[in-house]
């Protein structure tokens, strides 16, 4: 998306020129310089303009970027209030009357602030937005708006789809890649502030100085373009490299590790950022295997990091496929009792929702639920559960509807977004990690689509409450170009992918019916003797008397973490939305549903539904392959032909199976299997 196209549109051309012509930068900053370079590069490419840049207005100028104290006399124009509003990050683009010249002005209160507004202006000539008369003020809405790299120490990278880790550890810190700063540019451009570099699984070894070396390096690439860098901490790190013999959170010795450690990182990156923690899960250390809670555990690292201002990043995907409990309340159970516990620097890191990255899954019982604790969002940007690299699934859609759905946990409108950006429970921290999708391969994603998921995690992390319509429009403009039938179907492609999949995957409210341990492709048979929830009914429950997993009060009783208001609707047939209906409910395939139909038809026809949306994705985008190069043309296509055979072999799969239960034919409109 940061292409800078030729301009066409004639009309933009000679406005947008004129617009640009003299440029009035006054700052002086590693940060400046990129702002300056950015322009360059941008506005030669679009409008094939060399513009004069300036220290200070002068008579000519027709844009102004500057931060408030580099410009006392404009600041003025703007309230106190705002100026405080705007904190470091908030940014206004306006037009003013400046020498009795229409020009435009772009300012914040510091160098960073400017960056951003930068490249919104940069996006509003990519997207032909009128220019003429603008009164822009963005401000993000939570602090920390970070990447988490699943990227291991030597490349690989857990459920990455788009090749090898693009950190080069070999050849850091000497060798700086051209693709750190593209990266870094890429991540400013959308407000993105933060990077985890290491997987939450991965080993101590990137917390002893070799590592830290080259952590540095990056840390010093990314700095002027307001990216932190955040590692994550293995709990057991004191044993594995520190020599001790325990990692007991309340071992005095343990605790002095960490405070050194903690030190000695911040030698190394003065603006370090903090840790992502996984713990007591899937095999990892924790505090549980000293007895102790998931507050004990956080509060030791936060502890050691209070000094340097560095934050941990908890995350509450805390479960043991060992007890009998439903996983879906696992996490609940472990972290509400412990609300008001964690030190301030301490986030609670939620996945969107309690099973794992289903295609849809309803909001995490925990939003809403922890009103003492900062709660980040944790969505995967990488599609582990969605077709990973060759499907198109614009994950925008799921993005938001998380997001803009009400807990009640303050009464009606007390929506997901409010919990995250801290607004419900007046906490200045507040956050949103995105699992990344980014690897070695030329396009960075995989998928060419994969880049709208970047780009759409950025903008809901600065703004969760921003349509992912207007999202999808923007980053097809930028990427693809402003021709009306190309966003028309683009956007027709992108906003109706997710539904797609989940009909084709996992209708209805069923999930985690994906094949065993690689998650692509269907296996509602599977069968693992060495997990209790990998049996081959436990997600489906699937037999002779039909379908779905019961979480009300006759079964596992998960409804019961959420809500009165949420209890009550999901908890009665008549109010469940249909697409949570097998995720609360275990129902008759006979089932009346709302159409009409009875649930087995209605599940083979969702099926259907989803390979027929398939069908006509790639039929969409066969008719713009004249406004759509060759090559990007061509991949896009041959992922959405793998896609479509794909959504066929899922419904046939599933129903097959799941028609060994239910021995009722397919309903009319829903072909055999070949
Ligand atoms: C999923 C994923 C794992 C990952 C885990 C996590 O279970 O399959 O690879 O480690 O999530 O979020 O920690």
């Amino acid at each position: 998306w940061l292409q800078y196209r030729p301009l066409q549109n004639a009309e933009h051309l000679s406005t947008y020129q004129k617009q640009v012509q003299f440029i009035t930068l006054p700052g002086q900053s590693a940060t400046s310089e990129i702002i300056q370079e950015e322009l360059h590069l941008a506005l030669g490419k679009m409008l094939g303009t060399s513009p004069e840049f300036s220290n200070s207005p002068d008579p000519e100028t027709t844009l102004i970027i500057g931060t408030r104290g580099q410009l006392p006399d404009l600041s003025a124009r703007v309230a106190e209030e705002t100026w405080s509003n705007l904190d470091a990050e908030g940014f206004i683009i306006q037009s003013i009357q400046y020498n009795g010249e229409n020009t435009l002005w772009i300012t914040g209160n510091t160098d960073q602030a400017l960056l951003y507004g930068t490249f919104d202006f940069l996006k509003l000539l990519q997207t032909h937005q009128d220019i003429s008369s603008l009164d822009i003020i963005s401000i993000p809405k939570t602090k920390i708006r970070v990447l988490n790299h699943w990227d291991n120490p030597d490349r690989t990278v857990e459920r990455g789809y788009a090749g090898a880790s693009i950190w080069d550890w070999h050849r850091l810190p000497d060798y700086i890649k051209p693709q750190y700063i593209d990266y870094a540019r890429a991540n400013a451009s959308i407000g993105i502030n933060g990077t985890v570099l290491t997987n939450v699984n991965a080993n101590a070894q990137v917390l002893t100085p070799y590592f830290l070396k080259k952590v540095a390096a990056l840390a010093d690439t990314f700095r002027p373009y307001g990216i932190k860098v955040y590692l994550t901490a293995r709990f057991s790190a004191p044993i594995e490299t520190g020599g001790l013999d325990t990692a007991d959170p309340l071992n005095p010795d343990v605790q002095k590790w960490w405070n050194k450690k903690v030190n000695e990182i911040y030698d190394y990156i003065p603006d370090f950022g903090g840790f992502l923690v996984k713990a007591d899960s899937e095999g990892q250390p924790g505090p549980q295997n000293y007895g102790l809670t998931q507050a004990e555990g956080a509060n030791m690292l936060a502890k050691a990091l209070q000094p340097h201002q560095g934050i941990v990043m908890w995350r509450a995907f805390v479960y043991n496929n060992e007890t009998p409990d439903d996983r879906a309340k696992q996490a609940y159970n472990e972290f509400k009792p412990l609300d008001g516990e964690f030190e301030d620097n301490v986030l609670v890191q939620v996945k969107n929702g309690a099973i794992d990255f289903q295609p849809r899954e309803p909001f995490h019982p925990l939003f809403g639920a922890m009103p003492k604790t900062p709660l980040m969002m944790e969505f995967q940007i990488t599609q582990e559960y969605l077709g990973q690299g060759t499907h198109l699934v614009f994950l925008g859609s799921l993005f938001e509807e998380v997001l803009g759905t009400d807990t009640y946990a303050k009464g009606p409108g007390s929506t997901v977004a409010k919990v995250v950006d801290g607004s419900l429970d007046n906490h200045s921290l507040s956050g949103m990690a995105g699992v990344s999708n980014i690897g070695t391969d030329r396009n960075w994603t995989g998928h060419q689509f994969g880049q709208a998921n970047w780009y759409a995690f950025g903008k809901l992390a600065w703004n969760p409450d921003e349509d992912a319509s207007t999202i999808a429009q923007e980053w097809l403009r930028m990427t693809f170009g402003n021709d009306e039938e190309l966003v028309t179907k683009g956007k027709r492609i992108m906003l109706q992918s997710h539904e797609a999949a989940v009909n084709y995957m996992t209708p209805l409210g069923l999930h985690h019916i994906m094949g065993w341990s690689h998650h692509y492709g269907p296996g509602p048979w599977v069968t693992d003797k060495h997990r209790d929830d990998w049996t081959s009914t436990y997600y489906h429950q699937a037999g002779p008397d039909g379908i779905g997993f019961d979480r009300t009060a006759s079964g596992s009783n998960a409804l019961s973490q959420y809500a009165p208001e949420i209890q009550q609707q999901y908890g009665d047939l008549n109010t469940c939305p249909e697409k949570y209906l097998l995720w609360f409910h275990h129902l008759p395939w006979d089932y009346k549903m709302k159409s009409g139909n009875a649930l087995w038809n209605e599940i083979a026809l969702h099926y259907q539904k989803g390979v027929d949306q398939t069908q006509s994705m790639l039929a969409d985008w066969e008719s713009i392959k004249n406004h759509v190069d060759d090559q990007r043309y061509d991949q896009v296509l041959t992922f959405l032909q793998i896609q479509h055979n794909e959504a066929i072999w899922w419904k046939d799969a599933c129903l097959l199976y799941f028609q060994q239960f239910s021995q009722k034919p397919l309903p009319e409109g829903v072909p055999q299997p070949e």
